[in-house]
């Protein structure tokens, strides 16, 4: 059974449709079908397809009582949009249905696991969240005692999610001493090769320090508190949101979105960052022991990520390309806002996260445009290099018996007015963005820094442009820088700028979706 606040999104999405299909859009990024986007939820293969869910608000391009939106896809680039997966229409999660998971059980069906939020007036006259985590099932409803079950149909067939009639499975009373009940969010779920079910969740503790619980369950449906896996010690933040927990090449992964976080360094930058801690994992007494931290992304809009292993064995990142605290950048004449990262291939290498641009993207490729031992000194223009789909990759080195050059800049998304640049100053290793003079008219943050390695000048770029975002893979991913820019997309100049003697390789593609 559908409820009637489902059925209204659904009647919505497909009235609006027809009715903004001219509107801009990313070519290869998932973008919001309508209305309002943030955190990717569900992301899992399922049925020989990729599924990815979203938070979504359909109505309107504001943040509002939560959805899921659905969409699929073969390749992780080209995204259809199937109906609108959850509503908030049962008491326990009638103010959203927050951020989750999803994973295959045995029987074939998706179960999704999601926070509802329950929002309560107090005395006082203030509201609070009661936050719990829920299910919704592919296929058919199940009971309690999980009868066999036989899915309605496979592959993208699957569109109805029916709430479990036990939700919530977990609530307050499944937390342990000092865990904050109003901030229990963002499960993700796994299974282990033993059959066992687990999931971490963010939390905080009372005095508003980030911690992820983990859980575990026999069946996915059953659920009891194992042990709190990580605490933040007062280090990145306050609330967790959105973990994510998995082996990667030896060593245990732990992402996490924190709120509130302070600066450090070139490290970590103020309000919402993304926190990737490395470290190795006890499996029989749930010991998480931390070896290093680094922010995930250094740019400006990404936030809250989200895994998933594909068949051929890769771990997948994907991230919604916006960060709560640059929402007012934006194009107000859109219908839709709020788009995802484009999906990142993790390893971990030298005790650092490595995030490479997902492979399928070569397929994209189109009209290789390449020029080897380019020198140049102040501006340079190069035939052929431009454009606002661009798959582009640079190497650069101090020309051969010359001193360092000072700075080396690219600037993009170009015309006479407008501009946004990736530079690099290598006395100080430092790549710096720069969306200042992208059209914005917002008094927000536009810029940013991070430190790479210090390779005596040599630096390899790899720029990815779609339309309306820049992700910045530096060194063969040892660092990424993410924005998000609403220019024009009349301007789509490409130039280079040196101080100093720079000498290098450019291959440029035409990235082509269709
Ligand atoms: C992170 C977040 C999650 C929550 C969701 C609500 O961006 O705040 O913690 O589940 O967004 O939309």
């Amino acid at each position: 059974m559908i409820s009637q606040s489902l059925r209204d999104a659904r009647r919505f999405e497909e009235e609006m449709e027809p009715k903004i299909a001219d509107a801009p859009r990313p070519a290869f990024h998932l973008s919001a079908r309508m209305g309002w986007m943030n955190d990717p939820n569900g992301f899992s293969y399922y049925n020989g397809e990729y599924h990815l869910f979203y938070q979504y608000y359909p109505f309107h391009t504001e943040w509002g009582p939560m959805h899921w939106a659905h969409a699929v896809s073969k390749d992780l680039l080209h995204w259809r949009h199937l109906p609108a997966a959850l509503a908030p229409d049962m008491d326990y999660d009638r103010d959203g249905c927050f951020s989750g998971s999803a994973v295959t059980l045995p029987d074939g069906r998706q179960l999704l696991m999601y926070t509802g939020v329950d929002r309560q007036t107090l005395p006082d006259g203030s509201a609070q969240d009661i936050q719990t985590q829920c299910i919704a099932l592919s296929g058919c409803v199940p009971q309690p005692e999980m009868p066999a079950c036989v899915p309605q149909s496979g592959g993208a067939g699957v569109t109805d999610y029916e709430k479990y009639a036990e939700n919530p499975v977990l609530d307050q009373n499944d937390l342990p001493p000092g865990a904050n009940k109003n901030d229990f969010r963002d499960p993700k779920l796994w299974q282990a090769e033993d059959g066992t079910y687990y999931c971490v969740a963010g939390n905080r503790t009372e005095d508003r320090d980030g911690q992820v619980l983990l859980f575990q369950s026999p069946d996915a449906f059953h659920w009891e508190f194992v042990t709190v896996l990580a605490k933040n010690n007062g280090r990145f933040g306050r609330m967790w949101e959105c973990p994510d927990f998995f082996p990667l090449d030896g060593k245990h992964v732990l992402l996490i979105s924190p709120q509130d976080m302070l600066p450090k360094d070139f490290e970590y930058h103020n309000g919402n960052g993304t926190v990737c801690i490395i470290g190795s994992y006890d499996e029989q007494t749930h010991t998480f022991t931390e070896e290093a931290n680094q922010a995930i992304d250094y740019g400006i809009d990404f936030y809250a990520t989200q895994t998933l292993l594909t068949p051929d064995g890769r771990r997948i990142l994907i991230a919604w390309m916006q960060n709560w605290d640059t929402c007012n950048f934006r194009s107000i004449d859109w219908p839709w806002f709020g788009q995802m990262c484009l999906p990142r291939e993790l390893s971990v290498r030298d005790g650092r996260l490595i995030q490479q641009p997902l492979r399928e993207l070569l397929a994209l490729r189109k009209d290789e445009v390449r020029y080897e031992n380019v020198t140049f000194t102040d501006l340079l223009r190069l035939d052929g290099i431009e454009g606002r789909r661009v798959d582009l990759t640079l190497s650069l080195k101090p020309k051969d018996g010359e001193e360092l050059y000072r700075k080396f800049a690219l600037r993009f998304a170009q015309d006479d007015t407008y501009q946004t640049s990736v530079s690099f100053r290598p006395y100080e290793s430092v790549v710096k963005i720069d969306r200042k003079f992208s059209g914005s008219r917002r008094a927000i943050i536009h810029q940013r820094r991070c430190k790479v390695r210090n390779r005596e000048g040599r630096l390899d770029l790899r720029i990815i442009l779609d339309h309306f975002s820049v992700e910045i893979f530096v060194n063969d991913g040892e660092h990424v820088l993410t924005a998000t820019l609403y220019t024009d997309l009349s301007a789509k100049g490409i130039s280079f700028f040196a101080d100093g003697k720079v000498t290098m390789d450019v291959v440029k593609y035409e990235l082509r979706a269709e």
